[in-house]
């Protein structure tokens, strides 16, 4: 596996695997890697487990543009030694881990890639300007890398929603895939800001999926009405756990437009914080 810092060296390495014929894959992250990011990588590695006819290609950066300012950049997890190690054990061909000078040489971006409407709600709601952060630095991604594929997991399921919109309203020709959410045995989703809680806390965090799991099958069960399921998945989480809730919210799976009946696919989404941790998690249920 090679490790590159630079976009030049990154650029000739990707030239050249395209030479020989191979596909880029794209799998974009902050690092402070776990088995969310370390499975995409593997089920790429799967389909060519001889480096013959896919190259790919992990980033890692914790991107300033997509923190806001009272939030947890400069703690974000780094360790890069840690990272490479297990990039390399899932199958990465090229690590992309540019410093923030090299992303943002002038210290700030002039230019930035901003997604209306889908980007207003859920987490968009409560971190301003989070979504544009994103879709700048994955933008610039795309085009440093220029990928055939992205991979992106649905643990951020607004995200993935964030991405195919902007690549399909740009033209943009990389194609989006995304996986399913990688979670521990006890239900909670796998996820680097994990690392922050109390063991008190990490205790009580599987009760975001246990509810979500619940509302699920309330729904499946004949429950139409989206204020009765969301009341009821406050109220497990309010009596199971310290949590503070940000938002429980249910909305249409495929544009995440308001619902007030369920009687098409939709996503139960939330965020709780526990003490300064903010855990975000989701279900997809099809009606
Ligand atoms: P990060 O939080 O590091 O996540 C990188 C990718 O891994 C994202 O696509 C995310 O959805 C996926 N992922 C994280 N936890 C997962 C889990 N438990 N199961 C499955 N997939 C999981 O998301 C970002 O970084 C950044 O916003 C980024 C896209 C890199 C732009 O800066």
């Amino acid at each position: 596996m090679i490790i590159a810092k630079k976009i030049t060296e990154t650029r000739e390495k990707i030239a050249s695997a395209k030479q020989l014929g191979k596909a880029v894959v794209l799998i974009p992250t902050m690092g402070f890697l776990h088995e969310g990011h370390q499975s995409m990588v593997k089920i790429a590695r799967n389909q060519d487990p001889n480096h013959k006819k896919i190259y790919i290609v992990m980033s890692i950066f914790v991107n300033p543009l997509q923190f806001g300012p009272n939030e947890d950049y400069e703690k974000y997890p780094r360790d890069l030694a840690r990272d490479s190690g297990l990039a390399e054990q899932a199958g990465v061909d090229l690590l992309f881990a540019p410093s923030v000078a090299e992303m943002y040489p002038d210290g700030k971006s002039l230019t930035a890639v901003q997604v209306s409407q889908i980007t207003e709600v859920l987490c968009g709601a409560s971190r301003q300007g989070h979504f544009q952060g994103v879709a700048t630095v994955v933008t610039k991604l795309f085009n440093i890398i220029q990928p055939d594929e992205a991979y992106f997991g649905l643990k951020d399921y607004q995200q993935v929603a964030v991405i195919k919109q902007m690549t399909k309203d740009l033209n943009s020709p990389v194609k989006i895939v995304a996986f399913p959410t990688v979670r521990e045995s006890d239900g909670l989703a796998k996820s680097s800001r994990n690392a922050y809680l109390s063991s008190e806390d990490r205790r009580q965090a599987p009760v975001l999926f246990r509810s979500l799991q619940e509302a699920e099958a309330r729904i499946i069960e004949g429950e139409t009405c989206t204020e009765v399921v969301r009341e009821e998945i406050r109220q497990r989480i309010s009596s199971e756990s310290n949590g503070k809730i940000d938002y429980v919210e249910i909305r249409k799976a495929d544009n995440l437009a308001a619902v007030d009946s369920i009687d098409c696919p939709v996503v139960i989404a939330l965020a709780v914080r526990f003490g300064t941790t903010r855990l975000i998690d989701n279900i997809v249920v099809e009606v």
